[in-house]
């Protein structure tokens, strides 16, 4: 990014952390999106970089996007940015003083931070800085406890811990705007929540999830492998009524064996409610019930403004579902046994990805969103492997990395059409369609005996595991 001369438009900074890195893209985007504005990144935009610069928004935008992002950790007014200090500061004096006047009048107060990406700065040359920086006009009075405004000096000294350069490789300077929501990240921390389980999803992911799903105030949101709520959890803070299925009478019921060290048994109140309750989102829950999502209950409407994800992919649980494929007797009509435990069998992978696309063509409002995890064995991925349904449009697909071989890829899909609307068959020329008819043989040779590759011996999983 070349510096600029005077701009007349204002540029935002954003600050990115560097985990996850493959979700800060969606996510912003995402988020821009609930503001019904695009994408518009500066010239030389590296998405790699923990610093954006991002063209055509104004204020209200970036404190609305801050308000609800894991991924960005502080946003400013962008007054000026170049490779050195020298053209940092011929850029910021081309920065139109109308501007930046309001922030430095006699009667306001100020303080000025360093901020290093990549290189840690003695006291005495972050005081250096601050001290070149003394042709900037202002005529406040500097406080380092409670300032009215507060500026911010970045220094980018580059991505390679093992190479930092002596000179930073870029620096801007801006008025700080807000901070995103990393916060959430510790305060809803798994470690400290009233209910949990072996697979209960992590707080920053739940929150990225639900950013990409869009969630807004008032929608209403279904995970159908809800587990111990997790994502119902991230939802419910961002506004949206919440409610989910599991094929588990216990995590529903909040009964049997404990997930938590020192502890046999769930305690009476270690249930999803209580979940959001802690974090005063109660009001939001709707309900959560037992159900197997092979066998979907929901009446035939679109329902749902998202559905947000993490079905089981046998690693760390089983993935079964009702049913067998043996002939069973049934009990007579009008006879109910009370301890009737229903047959399981094994739930394919493959299945369990073609019913979770059916079902949110089905069930999604138009514009809604779905996004959930899919499990890769990272030496036969590629982009085939991603179901694709001629009703949802692929908006995006994030590498988590678990292991050298192992990955959970989040994919983030929109529904394009209601499935009546699919003209004759004429999609299914393209057989990466085929969730929507069925097995594509190729993902499903993918996804049989995944868990044995990915280093689990149980074949539950597998077709013929039941
Ligand atoms: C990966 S866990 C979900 C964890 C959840 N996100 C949380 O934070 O606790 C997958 C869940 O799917 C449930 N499950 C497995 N097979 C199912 C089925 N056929 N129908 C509905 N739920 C199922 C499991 O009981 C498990 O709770």
């Amino acid at each position: 990014m070349a510096a600029s001369s005077s701009r007349s438009c204002l540029q935002y900074l954003l600050h990115l952390a560097q985990d996850n890195l493959d979700f800060r893209l969606p996510e912003i985007k995402a988020l821009l999106a609930l503001r019904a504005k695009p994408f518009r990144p500066c010239e030389n935009f590296k998405e790699k970089s923990p610093f954006w610069c991002l063209d055509g928004l104004c204020e209200d935008d970036v404190r609305s996007i801050m308000a609800r992002s894991v991924c960005a950790k502080s946003a400013f007014e962008l007054w000026g940015h170049g490779r050195t200090h020298s053209e940092l500061r011929t850029s910021i004096l081309n920065y139109p003083l109308k501007n930046m006047s309001p922030f430095m009048h006699k009667d306001s107060t100020y303080r000025i931070n360093v901020y290093t990406f990549n290189k840690t700065l003695l006291f005495a040359e972050r005081i250096e800085r601050i001290d070149a920086m003394e042709y900037l006009p202002f005529e406040g009075t500097v406080s380092l406890k409670s300032p009215q405004h507060i500026f911010c000096l970045l220094e980018d000294y580059g991505t390679d811990p093992n190479n930092i350069p002596e000179h930073p490789s870029y620096i801007y300077f801006g008025r700080w705007i807000a901070d995103g929501q990393r916060e959430l990240i510790r305060s809803h921390s798994v470690k400290n929540r009233h209910f949990i389980g072996n697979t209960s999803m992590d707080a920053g992911l739940s929150f990225i999830m639900a950013n990409h799903a869009r969630v807004k105030e008032n929608d209403l949101i279904f995970d159908p492998f809800v587990g111990t709520g997790s994502l119902l959890v991230a939802c419910s803070h961002f506004g949206a009524y919440v409610c989910g299925t599991d094929i588990d009478y216990n995590t529903i019921h909040g009964k049997g064996r404990s997930s938590r060290k020192n502890q046999k048994w769930r305690g009476p109140d270690e249930n999803i409610r209580a979940n959001l309750r802690q974090y005063g989102t109660e009001r939001m829950y709707l309900d959560v019930m037992v159900s197997d999502a092979a066998k979907p209950v929901w009446r035939n409407a679109a329902l749902f403004d998202a559905i947000i994800t993490d079905p089981p992919y046998g690693i760390r649980e089983s993935t079964r579902k009702t049913g067998s494929h043996k002939d069973i007797t049934k009990p007579p009509d009008g006879i109910y046994v009370e301890s009737h435990v229903p047959v399981s069998q094994a739930y394919h992978l493959s299945d369990i990805f073609t019913d979770l696309l059916n079902f949110s063509a089905h069930h999604l409002v138009i514009g809604g969103r779905l996004v959930y995890w899919l499990p890769v064995y990272r030496p036969e991925y590629c982009e085939e492997m991603v179901p694709l349904h001629p009703c949802l449009r692929l908006i995006s697909n994030c590498e988590q990395t678990l292991s050298s071989h192992t990955s959970r890829r989040l994919i983030t899909m929109e529904k394009i059409k209601e499935p009546e609307e699919l003209d004759s068959l004429a999609h299914l020329s393209d057989p990466r369609f085929s969730p929507y008819q069925g097995h594509n043989a190729f993902r499903e040779k993918y996804f049989s005996g995944f868990n044995k590759r990915c280093g689990k011996e149980d074949s539950k999983s597998d077709v013929s595991g039941e």
